[in-house]
Protein backbone atom coordinates (compact mmCIF):
# COMPACT_ATOMS: atom_id res chain seq x y z
CA UNK A 1 0.00 0.00 0.00
CA UNK A 2 1.30 3.24 -0.78
CA UNK A 3 2.26 5.71 1.80
CA UNK A 4 0.08 8.66 2.22
CA UNK A 5 -0.25 11.29 4.06
CA UNK A 6 -1.29 11.48 7.66
CA UNK A 7 -1.52 15.08 9.79
CA UNK A 8 1.65 14.99 11.65
CA UNK A 9 2.89 11.43 10.47
CA UNK A 10 5.51 11.46 7.20
CA UNK A 11 4.01 9.18 4.58
CA UNK A 12 5.89 6.26 5.20
CA UNK A 13 3.82 2.84 4.82
CA UNK A 14 4.81 0.48 7.55
CA UNK A 15 4.26 -2.42 5.35
CA UNK A 16 7.51 -1.20 2.88
CA UNK A 17 9.09 -0.20 5.58
CA UNK A 18 12.88 -2.72 5.32
CA UNK A 19 13.35 -4.65 8.35
CA UNK A 20 15.05 -2.49 11.68
CA UNK A 21 18.49 -3.95 11.93
CA UNK A 22 20.06 -3.65 15.23
CA UNK A 23 22.98 -4.02 17.58
CA UNK A 24 20.95 -5.84 20.17
CA UNK A 25 18.78 -7.73 17.16
CA UNK A 26 21.49 -9.45 15.50
CA UNK A 27 18.98 -11.74 13.27
CA UNK A 28 18.27 -8.51 11.93
CA UNK A 29 21.71 -7.99 10.45
CA UNK A 30 21.41 -11.91 8.96
CA UNK A 31 18.15 -10.53 7.19
CA UNK A 32 19.78 -7.77 5.59
CA UNK A 33 23.29 -9.95 4.86
CA UNK A 34 21.63 -12.20 2.60
CA UNK A 35 19.81 -15.05 5.12
CA UNK A 36 20.90 -18.22 6.06
CA UNK A 37 21.44 -20.63 3.47
CA UNK A 38 21.98 -17.79 1.08
CA UNK A 39 26.12 -17.95 1.35
CA UNK A 40 25.95 -14.47 2.30
CA UNK A 41 25.75 -14.81 6.18
CA UNK A 42 28.59 -12.92 8.02
CA UNK A 43 30.89 -15.24 10.06
CA UNK A 44 30.46 -14.45 13.45
CA UNK A 45 27.92 -12.14 15.45
CA UNK A 46 31.02 -9.49 15.90
CA UNK A 47 31.07 -8.92 12.45
CA UNK A 48 27.23 -8.47 11.95
CA UNK A 49 27.78 -5.77 15.13
CA UNK A 50 30.41 -4.18 12.59
CA UNK A 51 28.32 -4.25 10.21
CA UNK A 52 25.58 -1.96 12.03
CA UNK A 53 28.06 0.95 11.86
CA UNK A 54 27.74 1.23 8.10
CA UNK A 55 26.50 4.40 6.66
CA UNK A 56 22.96 2.89 5.35
CA UNK A 57 22.26 1.06 8.36
CA UNK A 58 22.45 3.92 10.60
CA UNK A 59 20.29 6.09 8.32
CA UNK A 60 17.46 3.32 8.87
CA UNK A 61 17.82 3.02 12.07
CA UNK A 62 17.87 6.71 12.49
CA UNK A 63 14.58 7.14 10.56
CA UNK A 64 12.71 4.20 12.44
CA UNK A 65 13.77 6.44 15.75
CA UNK A 66 12.72 10.16 14.55
CA UNK A 67 9.23 7.82 12.96
CA UNK A 68 8.56 6.86 16.96
CA UNK A 69 9.67 10.21 18.04
CA UNK A 70 7.35 12.02 15.59
CA UNK A 71 4.55 9.62 17.42
CA UNK A 72 5.22 10.05 20.58
CA UNK A 73 5.51 13.81 19.81
CA UNK A 74 1.52 13.97 17.81
CA UNK A 75 0.50 11.68 20.82
CA UNK A 76 1.39 14.21 23.86
CA UNK A 77 0.58 16.99 21.51
CA UNK A 78 -3.04 15.51 21.10
CA UNK A 79 -3.42 14.48 24.68
CA UNK A 80 -2.42 17.72 26.23
CA UNK A 81 -4.05 20.05 23.86
CA UNK A 82 -7.16 18.14 22.35
CA UNK A 83 -7.90 15.67 24.96
CA UNK A 84 -6.90 17.28 28.04
CA UNK A 85 -9.38 20.46 26.71
CA UNK A 86 -12.03 18.39 25.38
CA UNK A 87 -12.08 16.39 29.12
CA UNK A 88 -12.41 19.44 30.60
CA UNK A 89 -15.57 20.84 28.69
CA UNK A 90 -16.97 17.27 28.53
CA UNK A 91 -17.30 17.43 32.27
CA UNK A 92 -18.27 21.02 32.14
CA UNK A 93 -21.22 20.41 30.30
CA UNK A 94 -22.05 17.33 31.76
CA UNK A 95 -22.34 19.05 35.25
CA UNK A 96 -24.24 22.05 33.72
CA UNK A 97 -27.13 20.10 32.08
CA UNK A 98 -26.79 17.59 35.28
CA UNK A 99 -27.67 20.63 37.65
CA UNK A 100 -30.05 22.68 35.10
CA UNK A 101 -33.42 20.45 35.84
CA UNK A 102 -33.83 18.43 39.31
CA UNK A 103 -35.14 15.20 37.14
CA UNK A 104 -36.07 12.14 39.80
CA UNK A 105 -33.34 10.62 39.83
CA UNK A 106 -29.48 9.62 39.13
CA UNK A 107 -29.85 7.62 35.94
CA UNK A 108 -32.69 9.90 34.31
CA UNK A 109 -30.57 13.18 35.41
CA UNK A 110 -26.97 11.25 33.59
CA UNK A 111 -29.04 10.46 30.93
CA UNK A 112 -30.19 14.20 30.29
CA UNK A 113 -26.79 15.67 31.25
CA UNK A 114 -24.86 13.36 28.67
CA UNK A 115 -27.50 13.92 25.69
CA UNK A 116 -26.89 17.17 24.96
CA UNK A 117 -22.96 17.45 24.73
CA UNK A 118 -23.16 14.58 23.23
CA UNK A 119 -25.02 16.03 20.16
CA UNK A 120 -23.24 19.05 20.50
CA UNK A 121 -20.26 17.16 19.67
CA UNK A 122 -20.68 15.39 16.68
CA UNK A 123 -22.59 18.46 15.18
CA UNK A 124 -19.40 20.56 15.89
CA UNK A 125 -17.25 17.47 14.07
CA UNK A 126 -19.56 18.50 11.63
CA UNK A 127 -18.78 22.21 11.88
CA UNK A 128 -14.86 22.03 11.80
CA UNK A 129 -14.41 21.67 8.18
CA UNK A 130 -16.99 24.25 6.81
CA UNK A 131 -15.35 26.65 9.54
CA UNK A 132 -11.70 26.30 8.45
CA UNK A 133 -13.47 26.60 4.46
CA UNK A 134 -14.80 29.87 5.71
CA UNK A 135 -11.54 30.94 6.86
CA UNK A 136 -9.66 29.97 3.45
CA UNK A 137 -8.06 26.74 4.61
CA UNK A 138 -8.81 23.54 4.14
CA UNK A 139 -9.21 20.45 6.25
CA UNK A 140 -7.20 17.32 5.46
CA UNK A 141 -9.27 14.19 4.91
CA UNK A 142 -7.62 13.37 8.65
CA UNK A 143 -7.57 15.95 11.10
CA UNK A 144 -6.30 15.15 14.57
CA UNK A 145 -8.60 17.84 15.91
CA UNK A 146 -12.08 16.45 14.40
CA UNK A 147 -11.18 13.29 15.15
CA UNK A 148 -10.60 13.87 19.09
CA UNK A 149 -13.22 16.10 19.14
CA UNK A 150 -15.10 12.85 16.93
CA UNK A 151 -14.12 10.49 19.82
CA UNK A 152 -15.22 12.69 22.46
CA UNK A 153 -18.53 13.13 21.03
CA UNK A 154 -18.64 9.15 20.59
CA UNK A 155 -17.13 8.64 24.15
CA UNK A 156 -20.29 10.88 25.14
CA UNK A 157 -23.10 9.29 23.31
CA UNK A 158 -21.99 5.94 24.61
CA UNK A 159 -22.75 6.85 28.44
CA UNK A 160 -25.95 8.36 27.39
CA UNK A 161 -26.73 5.10 25.15
CA UNK A 162 -25.83 2.95 28.00
CA UNK A 163 -27.59 5.00 30.86
CA UNK A 164 -30.81 5.69 28.53
CA UNK A 165 -32.13 1.97 27.98
CA UNK A 166 -32.67 2.20 31.52
CA UNK A 167 -34.65 5.46 32.10
CA UNK A 168 -38.07 4.04 31.14
CA UNK A 169 -39.29 0.77 31.47
CA UNK A 170 -36.24 -0.50 33.76
CA UNK A 171 -34.47 -3.40 33.60
CA UNK A 172 -36.47 -4.40 30.31
CA UNK A 173 -34.48 -2.58 27.71
CA UNK A 174 -36.17 -4.69 24.91
CA UNK A 175 -39.21 -3.13 25.79
CA UNK A 176 -37.79 0.22 23.95
CA UNK A 177 -38.35 -1.51 20.70
CA UNK A 178 -40.79 -4.21 20.90
CA UNK A 179 -44.24 -3.95 22.15
CA UNK A 180 -45.15 -5.63 25.99
CA UNK A 181 -47.09 -8.64 26.02
CA UNK A 182 -49.99 -6.50 27.32
CA UNK A 183 -49.80 -4.39 24.12
CA UNK A 184 -51.78 -5.87 21.63
CA UNK A 185 -50.44 -4.86 17.65
CA UNK A 186 -50.04 -7.36 15.03
CA UNK A 187 -46.60 -5.70 14.03
CA UNK A 188 -44.34 -6.39 17.22
CA UNK A 189 -41.83 -3.66 16.76
CA UNK A 190 -42.88 -0.32 18.02
CA UNK A 191 -44.19 1.78 15.57
CA UNK A 192 -45.03 4.54 17.59
CA UNK A 193 -43.03 7.94 18.61
CA UNK A 194 -41.78 6.33 21.84
CA UNK A 195 -40.87 3.36 18.71
CA UNK A 196 -39.38 6.24 16.43
CA UNK A 197 -37.32 7.75 18.94
CA UNK A 198 -35.40 4.72 20.30
CA UNK A 199 -34.87 3.23 16.70
CA UNK A 200 -33.41 6.53 15.34
CA UNK A 201 -31.27 6.73 18.80
CA UNK A 202 -30.06 3.23 18.06
CA UNK A 203 -29.28 4.08 14.47
CA UNK A 204 -27.04 6.78 15.84
CA UNK A 205 -25.64 5.15 18.16
CA UNK A 206 -24.38 1.61 16.00
CA UNK A 207 -22.79 4.20 13.77
CA UNK A 208 -21.24 6.19 16.37
CA UNK A 209 -20.11 2.88 17.51
CA UNK A 210 -18.64 2.17 13.93
CA UNK A 211 -16.83 5.74 13.36
CA UNK A 212 -15.60 5.71 16.74
CA UNK A 213 -13.52 1.88 16.42
CA UNK A 214 -12.70 3.28 12.88
CA UNK A 215 -11.17 6.67 14.09
CA UNK A 216 -7.65 5.89 14.03
CA UNK A 217 -4.28 5.70 11.96
CA UNK A 218 -4.52 1.71 11.37
CA UNK A 219 -8.45 1.73 10.26
CA UNK A 220 -6.85 4.58 7.33
CA UNK A 221 -4.03 2.28 6.50
CA UNK A 222 -6.19 -0.76 6.30
CA UNK A 223 -9.15 0.89 4.08
CA UNK A 224 -7.36 3.22 2.40
CA UNK A 225 -8.18 6.92 1.82
CA UNK A 226 -10.94 6.71 -0.52
CA UNK A 227 -13.00 3.73 1.31
CA UNK A 228 -11.79 5.58 5.08
CA UNK A 229 -13.61 8.72 3.99
CA UNK A 230 -16.48 7.53 2.44
CA UNK A 231 -16.78 5.29 6.05
CA UNK A 232 -16.53 8.83 7.98
CA UNK A 233 -19.29 10.08 5.53
CA UNK A 234 -22.07 8.28 7.81
CA UNK A 235 -20.94 10.94 10.17
CA UNK A 236 -23.45 12.72 8.57
CA UNK A 237 -26.09 10.44 9.03
CA UNK A 238 -25.24 9.57 13.14
CA UNK A 239 -25.70 13.41 13.20
CA UNK A 240 -29.51 13.36 11.37
CA UNK A 241 -30.62 10.04 13.45
CA UNK A 242 -28.97 11.77 16.79
CA UNK A 243 -31.38 14.97 15.92
CA UNK A 244 -34.57 12.97 15.26
CA UNK A 245 -33.98 11.21 18.19
CA UNK A 246 -33.53 14.07 20.41
CA UNK A 247 -36.83 15.74 18.57
CA UNK A 248 -38.91 12.57 19.13
CA UNK A 249 -37.71 12.51 22.51
CA UNK A 250 -38.42 16.48 23.51
CA UNK A 251 -41.67 15.71 21.91
CA UNK A 252 -42.57 12.97 23.98
CA UNK A 253 -41.08 14.80 27.38
CA UNK A 254 -42.86 17.89 26.53
CA UNK A 255 -39.09 19.10 26.77
CA UNK A 256 -38.31 23.03 28.07
CA UNK A 257 -38.53 25.68 25.27
CA UNK A 258 -34.38 26.57 26.11
CA UNK A 259 -33.68 22.42 25.48
CA UNK A 260 -35.28 22.32 22.39
CA UNK A 261 -33.64 25.57 21.35
CA UNK A 262 -30.69 24.10 21.92
CA UNK A 263 -31.22 21.32 19.87
CA UNK A 264 -32.75 23.43 16.83
CA UNK A 265 -29.41 25.68 16.96
CA UNK A 266 -27.48 22.56 16.66
CA UNK A 267 -29.81 21.69 13.47
CA UNK A 268 -30.21 24.86 12.25
CA UNK A 269 -26.18 25.68 12.49
CA UNK A 270 -24.97 22.50 11.15
CA UNK A 271 -27.29 22.66 8.25
CA UNK A 272 -26.23 26.19 7.37
CA UNK A 273 -22.69 25.58 7.37
CA UNK A 274 -22.34 22.36 5.99
CA UNK A 275 -24.39 23.93 3.13
CA UNK A 276 -22.05 27.12 2.64
CA UNK A 277 -19.32 24.78 2.95
CA UNK A 278 -20.20 22.48 0.13
CA UNK A 279 -20.77 25.49 -2.12
CA UNK A 280 -17.39 26.89 -1.16
CA UNK A 281 -15.75 23.90 -2.10
CA UNK A 282 -17.56 23.39 -5.03
CA UNK A 283 -16.24 26.95 -6.32
CA UNK A 284 -12.78 25.86 -5.21
CA UNK A 285 -13.31 23.28 -7.61
CA UNK A 286 -14.84 24.80 -10.66
CA UNK A 287 -11.38 27.54 -9.55
CA UNK A 288 -9.11 24.74 -9.90
CA UNK A 289 -10.36 23.44 -13.18
CA UNK A 290 -8.49 24.94 -16.21
CA UNK A 291 -10.86 27.80 -17.92
CA UNK A 292 -12.01 25.59 -21.05
CA UNK A 293 -13.23 22.88 -18.39
CA UNK A 294 -14.86 25.36 -16.29
CA UNK A 295 -17.05 26.60 -19.35
CA UNK A 296 -18.61 23.43 -20.08
CA UNK A 297 -19.60 23.07 -16.44
CA UNK A 298 -20.98 26.26 -16.16
C1 LIG B 1 -29.99 3.26 21.66
C2 LIG B 1 -29.53 4.50 21.80
C3 LIG B 1 -30.19 5.55 22.65
C4 LIG B 1 -31.12 5.44 23.65
C5 LIG B 1 -31.76 4.19 24.19
C6 LIG B 1 -31.41 6.75 24.12
C7 LIG B 1 -32.29 7.08 25.13
C8 LIG B 1 -32.77 8.31 25.39
C9 LIG B 1 -33.77 8.64 26.36
C10 LIG B 1 -34.45 7.63 27.27
C11 LIG B 1 -33.99 9.96 26.30
C12 LIG B 1 -35.00 10.77 27.11
C13 LIG B 1 -34.56 10.92 28.52
C14 LIG B 1 -33.37 11.77 28.65
O1 LIG B 1 -33.49 13.00 28.60
O2 LIG B 1 -32.31 11.21 28.78
C15 LIG B 1 -33.12 10.50 25.29
C16 LIG B 1 -33.06 11.80 24.92
C17 LIG B 1 -32.08 12.34 24.12
N1 LIG B 1 -31.07 11.65 23.51
FE1 LIG B 1 -30.85 9.68 23.47
N2 LIG B 1 -30.65 7.64 23.42
C18 LIG B 1 -29.90 6.95 22.51
C19 LIG B 1 -28.97 7.44 21.62
C20 LIG B 1 -28.66 8.78 21.54
C21 LIG B 1 -27.57 9.32 20.79
C22 LIG B 1 -26.56 8.50 19.97
C23 LIG B 1 -27.58 10.66 20.98
C24 LIG B 1 -26.59 11.65 20.47
C25 LIG B 1 -26.61 12.08 19.29
C26 LIG B 1 -28.71 10.99 21.81
C27 LIG B 1 -29.09 12.26 22.15
C28 LIG B 1 -30.25 12.56 22.88
C29 LIG B 1 -30.76 13.89 23.10
C30 LIG B 1 -30.13 15.20 22.61
C31 LIG B 1 -31.92 13.75 23.87
C32 LIG B 1 -32.87 14.85 24.32
C33 LIG B 1 -32.85 14.95 25.82
C34 LIG B 1 -34.21 15.40 26.32
O3 LIG B 1 -34.49 16.58 26.26
O4 LIG B 1 -34.96 14.56 26.76
N3 LIG B 1 -29.32 9.81 22.15
N4 LIG B 1 -32.38 9.48 24.77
Amino acid sequence: MPGRALSGVPSVSAKSDPPVLSKSDPGSLELRLGGTGQGAVADSVSELLAAADCPSVRAQNYTQMSMSVIHRKRLIRRLLLHHLPLLALSAASVSLFYLARPLRDVITRLSFATAYPALMLIAATLLIGPWNLLRGKRTPISSDWRRDVGIWAGILSMIHTVVGQDVHLRGRPWLYYIYGPREVHVFPLRHDLFGFSNYTGLCSALLLLLLLATSNDYSLRVLGTPRWKQLQRWNYFTFAFGGAHALGYQAIEKQKIPFVAVVLASILITVVLQTIGYARRRQITLEDRPITDRKSVV
